[in-house]
Order: structure tokens, then sequence, then C-alpha cells
């Protein structure tokens, strides 16, 4: 059975490559919705993933997020890596400190002998105040590198869980919502085509980074978030999915 089941996720693997044509795609057995083991085997193929990735001097800009957390967790690297930097993508999200992009871009650096810089502001910001704080040369300075990065590793999440967690004002969510708002990745909301129907100012990493940056590595897992991804991979500047079996055969269910 278990030579049948990996046979299975390798064919599930090719399908969704194929179809987003994406570089690579890895899928772990079971369901992190539900599944603490299935949700751990992500973050630890998540680290993989970007181990893979990474050379002698990137700048790797990551998301927060559990399913992050978990990926810097697992991460770990045989020699130091003292040329590489590890950047939050985008500034503070208002979620716990845990899972701030801050504290696993910190946590990464450290579990491989690398470089960190973090950004101190929070992420929705009105124009005046984006006017000021980019004059400041401190954070100038980070914002440059964080939009520099040659890789991003992010989370996907569902458009209307993530807007709650990162307590969007409810007139905003009703605009989303009226948009047809289904996935959330950093910082943006996603339909179903993969168009993007809600964005914010922002002191991290815009939209025309992210489709100018080399290597971008999604991670995310879960039968709930089969919807999100699918919506994430059609805005098709992935290179990488990491995800799990539940949300792979939702995806393939919509492909
Ligand atoms: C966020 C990322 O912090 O984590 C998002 O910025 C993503 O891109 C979200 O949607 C997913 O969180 P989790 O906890 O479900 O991994």
């Amino acid at each position: 059975p278990l030579f049948q089941e990996l046979f299975g996720l390798s064919e599930m693997e090719e399908k969704i490559r194929r179809y987003y044509s994406l570089s690579r795609v890895h899928i772990v057995p079971g369901d992190s919705d539900s599944s603490k083991t299935a949700k751990r085997e992500l973050g630890r193929a998540g680290s993989q993933a970007l181990i893979r990735a990474l050379g002698k001097d990137d700048v790797v800009a990551v998301t927060g997020g559990t399913t992050m957390a978990q990926i810097a967790n697992h991460l770990t690297s045989p020699v130091p890596l003292p040329n590489n930097w590890f950047v939050p993508a985008r500034g503070g999200l208002g979620e716990s400190l845990d899972y701030q992009a801050n504290t696993i871009a910190s946590m990464m650096a450290k579990r491989t002998g690398a470089q960190y810089r973090l950004l101190h502001v929070p992420d929705h910001l009105g124009d005046e105040a984006y006017v000021t704080l980019m004059q400041e040369p401190n954070i100038q300075e980070i914002v440059d590198v964080i939009r520099k990065s040659r890789i991003v590793v992010h989370g996907i999440g569902d458009a209307m869980v993530m807007a709650r967690r990162r307590k969007v004002d409810q007139g905003a969510v009703e605009a989303m919502k009226a948009e047809g708002a289904l996935a959330e990745s950093f910082g943006y909301y996603f339909d179903r085509s993969g168009a993007v129907v809600h964005k914010m100012q922002t002191a991290g990493l815009r939209l025309e980074d992210i489709m100018a940056t080399e290597v971008v590595i999604a991670v995310a897992g879960g039968q709930s978030k089969g919807e999100a991804i699918a919506a994430v991979m059609k805005f098709g500047h992935d290179d990488v999915l990491v995800t799990d079996e539940a949300a792979a055969l939702e995806i393939i269910r919509l492909i």
C-alpha cells in the first residue's frame, strides 16, 4: 500500500506541476487541517525545498503563518551560511509574535548560521505614513533589500480566514467578498482566476517585486486550502509548490 500511495502522490505532483507550469511540486501524505504529523511533514518538505534553492549569498524573503513556522522549525544547514540573509516579506500584519514574518526570518537565520534584518513597521500604512516612513534611511535600506530578494517563501490562506486573522475592517471584507476573494497570500487577496481583488500600500514586497523574483516557493496544505492554493497558482508567479495530499486532491478536482 505504501508503494501505491507514493506512486499516486507522484502522479498528482506531475499533474499539478504541468497544469500550472511549475518547476517542482512536492506533495506530503495526509491532511494538515486535521493531522499534526502532516503539518510537520509539510514544514519539513518546505524546508527542503528552500535548502535546495538556496545559493551562497542569497536574500530570502519569508512571510509569516503557522506553516512558515513549521518550515523554520525544520530548517537546518550542515554548514553555516553567513552570506545568506533572511528578511520578512512584509511588515507586521498584527498576528501573534510566533507567526510573524520577522520572527520566522530571525529563526531561519539562527538555524542556518545566516544573517537577518527585520522590518519594524506595520504592514498596513496610510499614504502619509508611507511617504514619511519611506524617507527614513534605515527603513529605506531594509525595504530595498527585501524588494531585491532572489527567493521568496510564502504561505497561502483562505481569504476570509486571513481577513479575520488580520482584523481587516468589515467594509473591506464585504467589498472583497463581492469581488470573489478566495485566497490570501503575502497580504494580497485573489479571486478564483488568480486576479488580485484587494491590495494595500505596503512597505514590504509588492506584486511587481514578486513577479520579478527568481524563485518563489509556496507552502500550504490542508483540504480547506485547496481552492485558495489553486487561485494563487493561477496568479502564476510561483515556481515551486509544496502541499499535502488533501489539498492536492482538491486542486486536482478543480483542474
Ligand atoms: C501568512 C502569509 O502570514 O500566512 C500568508 O503572509 C498566508 O501568505 C498565511 O496566507 C497562511 O497562514 P497559515 O498559518 O495557515 O500557514
